[in-house]
């Protein structure tokens, strides 16, 4: 017999729906739902795990699963559908949409510009670091300061342009004298970050840093014990290497930095410029 949706589970499947639509993405299959899933998913401790585009990750209660409790960090999401490289830009601009003129967390008090991110919305690399700081905060443009000179030497050091990367932060709003972000911040702002992975689709992600990492991970681990492997999350690959500022204070790290990165590039089929 066929299940009744609640009005809430409803109008956020319309949502996603009309979300793919936009996107261009046409073809929905609808499945039958277990009376024991819908159970679950009524009582908010359903698998979502199982729906392509999963009433889970859309209802606007399941978005507030996404900020988790202050004790707790989020996983990331399931993957959504993919969506064709020509229409990753218009997907991006979607997101930076909803985004606003953001008030969600008290970061908005602060900052002068919204950093969204930057790159190739189908870029084959995305870096991830952990917030804008004064020189992002005033060009809205994430890694354009010291930090970002350094990165940008990384991406050279890969045989990669800048531009034929993406680089998007934890929080898109500066926390005050560069602090990291609280876990309320980041709660609120990482599912637009994994709405961005998820469009982008890299093959290989770069977490710069224990921010970075701890969100795109969502486990809180010393980065030593997270460095120098292959994680999967989102259906990508992460690699996950020290932030460029703490390079800049301690540029000793720079060769472990470069270890992980080869990693990168191993995973990408890339070699380091001059060894082609
Ligand atoms: N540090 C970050 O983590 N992100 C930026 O965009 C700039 C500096």
């Amino acid at each position: 017999m066929a299940q009744q949706l609640d009005s809430a589970t409803r109008e956020a499947l319309l949502t996603r729906v009309r979300f793919y639509r936009d996107l261009g993405l046409t073809d929905f299959y609808r499945r039958d739902v277990s009376a024991e899933l819908l159970a679950q998913l009524s009582s908010g401790t359903g698998p979502d795990s199982e729906a392509p585009f999963s009433t889970t990750i859309s209802s606007p209660s399941q978005e507030e699963n996404l900020k988790p409790p202050r004790t707790q960090l989020p996983t990331a999401p399931e993957i959504a559908a993919i969506v064709p490289a020509a229409g990753r830009a218009a997907a991006l601009q979607i997101i930076r949409d909803e985004i606003g003129d953001c008030t969600r967390c008290a970061l908005h008090v602060g900052r002068n510009k919204i950093v969204f991110g930057d790159g190739d919305p189908a870029a084959r690399l995305m870096f991830v670091g952990e917030g804008p700081g004064a020189d992002e905060d005033a060009q809205g443009l994430p890694f354009v300061g010291k930090a970002g000179q350094l990165l940008n030497n990384m991406i050279a050091a890969m045989g990669l342009k800048r531009e034929e990367v993406y680089i998007a932060n934890v929080v898109k709003c500066r926390p005050p004298g560069n602090r990291v972000p609280e876990q309320e911040e980041g709660a609120t702002c990482s599912p637009f970050l994994f709405r961005q992975i998820d469009v982008v689709r890299p093959q290989v992600l770069v977490a710069l840093g224990a921010t970075a990492a701890t969100w795109l991970l969502g486990v809180r681990q010393p980065l030593a014990g997270l460095r120098g492997r292959v994680h999967a999350i989102l259906g990508t690959q992460l690699i996950v290497t020290y932030h460029p500022a703490y390079l800049l204070r301690d540029p000793r790290q720079k060769k472990e930095a470069w270890a992980d990165l080869q990693i990168a590039m191993r995973e990408l089929g890339l070699k380091p410029p001059g060894k082609e």
